[in-house]
């Protein structure tokens, strides 16, 4: 049991959910961020029933500068600026051919994924410096392998990944702990919360045949019963708690796989083994798509 203090974005599903309730498990204290808390809350009746005390629930709009400021206020008065850790979990997968993507879905993919967690983490690092602190950051397999028909939520990854590196070594004299989490696929609300570029499905996009196929993949890959989100909550859990965290944790064994075959194969066969595979699962006669 521990008196430390975590706050976690986008708590109203998935990975962020169950990390709510598993660091409470820990004895942690819990400041619990989500849109627009107010008209939310009975997701969290259950667990505010129980740690009471322990678990405080808060509107966070991560892309929202004044939200972002009134959560340090919050932390301030509440908590004696208290934060001992910070996860930056909120984000969502836009995916499409770039081409099909409008400006302001590449924007908005930008600012969820990258710039929340970049502001956010600029605006508690003083909490979080003086507790020396942690701070986890949700990246992806798409962080370290980029797939296609997702640009810009692999790019929202990568820079995740390069965010999350320099910090660590920037903040490691001051007692900070940076840390990132590479999840493969798991069941949460990733899926209905993803978003295809605007003119992905439309008849005249030049990408149809692979966009339908790549979207035939992925309901296919999303019939079974998933894999549910434990390892990646566990996985949490571990870097705010162990005495030496590791940088990067992947989880599941598909973000292993991928691993793996970068550190095993010559880049030029790997590139050669994707296209193949890629070719054939979107049916895409390249140069032709
Ligand atoms: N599930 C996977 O297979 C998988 C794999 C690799 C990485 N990830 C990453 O894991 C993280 C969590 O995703 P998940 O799988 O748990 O999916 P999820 O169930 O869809 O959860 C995403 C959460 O992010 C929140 N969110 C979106 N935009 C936000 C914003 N502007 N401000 C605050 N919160 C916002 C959503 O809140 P609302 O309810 O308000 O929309 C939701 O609570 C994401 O960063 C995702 O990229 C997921």
């Amino acid at each position: 049991v521990t008196s430390k203090t975590v706050l976690i974005t986008g708590c109203s599903s998935g990975f962020g959910y169950g990390c709510v309730n598993a660091f409470l498990e820990q004895g942690f204290r819990v400041v619990a961020t989500l849109r627009d808390a107010d008209t939310r809350k009975e997701l969290f009746r259950d667990l505010l029933n129980r740690y009471e005390s322990h678990l405080y629930v808060a509107s966070l709009d991560v892309t929202d500068g004044e939200e972002r400021k009134s959560i340090a206020n919050l932390l301030e008065t509440k908590f004696g600026g208290q934060l001992d850790c910070l996860i930056n979990n909120a984000g969502f997968g836009l995916f499409g051919a770039l081409e099909d993507t409008s400006e302001a879905q590449i924007r908005e993919q930008i600012e969820i994924n990258l710039m929340g967690t970049v502001f956010l983490t600029r605006q508690l690092l003083p909490f979080i410096r003086a507790a020396k602190g942690r701070i986890i950051n949700m990246s992806s397999v798409l962080g370290y392998m980029a797939l296609p028909l997702s640009s810009m939520y692999a790019a929202s990854k990568f820079a995740i990944e390069g965010f999350s590196e320099s910090l660590r070594y920037e903040l490691s004299s001051h007692g900070v702990k940076v840390c990132i989490v590479e999840p493969g696929g798991f069941r949460t609300r990733f899926a209905d919360n993803q978003r295809w570029g605007e003119d992905a499905f439309n008849q005249n996009s030049a990408y149809r045949t692979q966009t339908d196929n790549y979207s035939a993949f992925q309901n296919k890959q999303r019939t079974g019963a998933g894999t549910p989100p434990d390892a990646v909550i566990k996985a949490c859990v571990h870097l705010a708690t162990a005495r030496c965290p590791p940088f990067r944790v992947r989880c599941g064994n598909d973000a292993q796989m991928a691993y793996f075959l970068q550190c095993l194969l010559p880049s030029r066969f790997l590139d050669f083994l994707l296209n193949t595979m890629f070719d054939r699962v979107f049916h895409g006669r390249r140069g032709h798509d």
